[in-house]
């Protein structure tokens, strides 16, 4: 089957360039301070270009076909979930290339790990909302019911027409927050029950709100937080005394770290506002009140927990010593990394970064490809959960320092 003629992918790349440029401006070194230990988006921005993902890849639309929407695809759970997609089609991705008549993208210095993070951003910030959609579900969920839009509507609550023009999603889900226990008590004693958001909803609706502000125009879009302010906010709200990021021993609310939490920062914060009623109830046990914020407050907590997933998951190191064998890994590189037919790894130590590791294999593939074809070994294709067991394996177990 012939595919369509090529499309001129340097105005995709503008397209992604307007696209994504909200995050160049928003995150403005807030998201990537060095304790987050991740790379720079917006280098990785520049990268995807760059290396000719975007020949292949779109970003919401704009760039190839060929490959999944990256700002869609919604499977970025962490480092693990795309460095596994990325080498899964190491191989694969070549033929096409070769198609294509291009060049095998190699990566050097931190070129791995910006563009990883770049990739894993995208899905920081909404997708648009659809704000006829939202107009819909303003009437279904009964918020029409107490506040006025578009000049009707009820008045136990305020009129949602005086919020700012264009007004920041995570403002509008602040301030949704804030009211909560008013909201309720009033929505109780309509007895309606307390709206929840699904999936897209609280774009759609968000969407909408933003449509309908009369007062100044906000020029804020949509903040990002800074994650380290937000880890305060976890611990000051307390948020930690039910909740653990990737912990083990809090267990009134679930660990929000492990917690399947995709979506970007308002579809959490969403998800935040359906776990009202539970999370009252697990309050007034513990005698606590419910925390209000101020301020980017909310915006920073959910940085906090944006960042936080990235790392997802650590890897099992006994696990990953089986992977190790299991994929062929140990018949050309040793039991113990010492090296047969491939390099020795042993050299590898706990301090290696991972996505260091990762862009090695990356940059070998190929020749490791050769050898492995020659062998009759598959080409080794990873879940997020064995990439990671396998990295752990290769950072601690290698080193001879057992
Ligand atoms: C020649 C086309 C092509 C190029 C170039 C390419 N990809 Fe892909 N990519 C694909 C295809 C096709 C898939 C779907 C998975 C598969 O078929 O193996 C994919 C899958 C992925 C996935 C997994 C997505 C998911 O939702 O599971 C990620 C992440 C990814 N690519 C990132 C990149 C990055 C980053 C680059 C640039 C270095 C890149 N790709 C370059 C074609 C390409
Ligand atoms: C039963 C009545 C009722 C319903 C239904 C209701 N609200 Fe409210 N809402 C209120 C009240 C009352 C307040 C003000 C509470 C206060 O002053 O603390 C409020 C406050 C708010 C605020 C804060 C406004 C500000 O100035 O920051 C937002 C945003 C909001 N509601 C959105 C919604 C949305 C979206 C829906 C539908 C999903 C909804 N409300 C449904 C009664 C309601
Ligand atoms: C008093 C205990 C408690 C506190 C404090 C608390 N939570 Fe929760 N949280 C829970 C419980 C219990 C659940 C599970 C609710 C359920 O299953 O419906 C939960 C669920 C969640 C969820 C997941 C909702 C989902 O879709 O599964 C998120 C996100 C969350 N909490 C965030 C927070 C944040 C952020 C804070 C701090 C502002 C916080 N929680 C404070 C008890 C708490
Ligand atoms: C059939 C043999 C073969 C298998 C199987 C194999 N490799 Fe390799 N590997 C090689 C060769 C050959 C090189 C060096 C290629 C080069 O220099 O371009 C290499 C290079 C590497 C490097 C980069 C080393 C460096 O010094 O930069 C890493 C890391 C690596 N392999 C890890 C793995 C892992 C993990 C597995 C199992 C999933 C694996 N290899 C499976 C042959 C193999």
């Amino acid at each position: 089957m012939r595919r369509k003629p090529e499309r001129d992918t340097r105005s995709d790349a503008r397209g992604i360039g307007c696209a994504v440029v909200i995050l160049a401006v928003a995150l403005s070194g807030q998201l990537t301070g060095q304790e987050t230990g991740m790379g720079d988006p917006v280098q990785g921005q520049k990268l995807f270009a760059g290396k000719d993902c975007v020949r292949c890849h779109a970003v919401r639309s704009a760039g190839g076909r060929i490959g999944p929407d990256l700002g869609r695809s919604a499977a970025k759970g962490s480092f693990f979930e795309i460095a596994a997609g990325m080498w899964n089609h190491s191989i694969g991705m070549e033929q096409k290339i070769r198609e294509l008549n291009r060049v095998r993208p190699v990566f050097e210095n931190d070129e791995f790990r910006d563009l990883v993070a770049f990739v894993y951003f995208l899905n920081y910030f909404d997708e648009p909302g659809d704000p006829r959609v939202g107009e819909v579900l303003f009437t279904e969920k009964h918020c029409i019911q107490c506040h006025r839009a578009e000049g009707q509507g009820g008045s136990a609550g305020p009129s949602l027409e005086t919020l700012p023009r264009g007004v920041s999603p995570l403002r509008i889900a602040q301030g949704l927050w804030n009211h909560g226990p008013d909201m309720v008590r009033s929505m109780r004693r309509r007895q309606l029950a307390v709206p929840q958001f699904q999936g897209t909803e609280i774009l759609d609706l968000f969407a909408y709100l933003r449509t309908q502000g009369t007062g100044r125009v906000a020029r804020e879009f949509q903040s990002a937080g800074d994650a380290s302010r937000g880890e305060r906010v976890f611990v000051s709200k307390g948020c930690s005394r039910c909740h653990d990021v990737f912990g083990g021993g809090v267990e009134i609310g679930p660990d929000l770290g492990r917690l399947d939490l995709r979506g970007s920062v308002t579809q959490i914060a969403g998800r935040m506002w359906n776990h009202w009623p539970a999370m009252t109830e697990a309050m007034e046990a513990l005698d606590m009140r419910m925390p209000i914020f101020s301020e980017d407050e909310l915006a920073d907590l959910l940085a906090y927990l944006f960042v936080s997933r990235y790392a997802g998951e650590p890897g099992d190191l006994e696990r990953g010593r089986v992977q190790y064998r299991e994929r062929g890994c140990a018949f050309c590189h040793g039991l113990d990394g010492e090296g047969t037919l491939g390099p020795p790894l042993d050299w590898l130590t706990p301090a290696e970064e991972m996505e260091q590791v990762v862009q090695r294999m990356w940059n070998h593939a190929p020749e490791m490809w050769g050898q492995m074809s020659e062998h009759q070994i598959p080409w080794p294709r990873f879940e997020a959960g064995e990439l990671a067991d396998l990295l752990a394996f290769l950072l601690q177990g290698l080193s001879g320092e057992e």
